[in-house]
């Protein structure tokens, strides 16, 4: 079983990104939130990690991403960059700690990079945030944005549904994704918004534009790893296309131990000492 073979097996960097961008070449990003995970992915020729508060969801149990804490992003942040090699390594910044001041987001920031030896940090939002995210940057902390459905702030929208299909919300995202380029954002997460809106900002922007939910002209995609590898059978978004179906094929290994424990045909003697 092989990967996707990586030409340039030098570190992703946010500058490299950029390149890619102009060399017409597409960005590949998924979540991890975990070391075996991690390594996985960048093994198979990831070229960024996203060490997303969709954690707070998948790995916790959340319906939403509101709970998950700086604390327990910065553990599973730790242990991806524990696995990976190659891949940049993006940690997203949980809801309340960037949104009450910038000093705050700044610290929080620090945080993140001090404990984590992550590459860069995510937020949520665009003009609201704007100060802040250039405060982290002007720290020397590379920042990604994230506009259209930001799902910090499902409360205000009140659905999961496709955002900016109106014109002020669309008008507004262009300006957004527009200010946090003249900020220095290295990239922008585009969310659940309609392709044509996804295609616009992508031309005018120099930045690499990520979607999800965006269609395919962007510079890149990302996806949920835990969602494209199918262990939760029940989560199918439009935007999503399952690669594998894990969920099967952790239920009928676990049966089968379940069955050989019970049956004591596990452990045979070649498994014993
Ligand atoms: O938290 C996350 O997984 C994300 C992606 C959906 C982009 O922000």
């Amino acid at each position: 079983m092989s990967g996707y073979l990586v030409e340039d097996t030098r570190k992703v960097t946010t500058h490299r990104l950029c390149e890619m961008k102009q060399q017409g070449k597409k960005i590949a990003m998924l979540t991890s939130y975990d070391f075996t995970m991690a390594r996985l992915v960048d093994g198979a020729g990831i070229d960024i990690v996203l060490v997303g508060d969709s954690a707070s969801n998948v790995m916790e149990g959340n319906t939403t991403t509101l709970p998950i804490t700086l604390d327990e992003m910065i553990v599973y942040a730790r242990s991806v960059v524990r696995g990976v090699k190659r891949a940049l390594v993006v940690c997203d910044m949980p809801f309340g700690t960037y949104q009450i001041n910038t000093t705050e987001g700044v610290r929080n920031a620090v945080r993140i990079m001090q404990e984590t030896g992550c590459d860069c940090v995510k937020l949520e939002g665009g003009e609201e945030i704007i100060e802040t995210v250039r405060s982290i940057l002007a720290a020397g902390i590379p920042v990604m944005g994230h506009l259209g459905l930001t799902p910090q702030s499902i409360n205000k929208f009140g659905t999961f549904s496709v955002r900016a299909k109106e014109e002020a919300e669309a008008r507004k995202l262009i300006r957004d994704a527009h200010l946090l380029e003249e900020a220095g954002c290295c990239a922008i997460v585009l969310e659940k918004i309609p392709a044509k809106l996804a295609a616009q900002v992508t031309a005018e922007l120099k930045i690499p534009l990520i979607g999800i939910g965006a269609g395919k002209d962007v510079d890149g995609q990302v996806l949920v790893v835990n969602d494209m590898l199918g262990m939760d059978l029940s989560f199918s978004p439009k935007f999503l296309r399952r690669y594998a179906r894990l969920a099967d094929v952790i239920h009928d290994a676990v049966g089968q131990y379940v069955t050989d424990v019970k049956n004591q045909d596990f452990p045979n003697d070649q498994e014993a000492y």
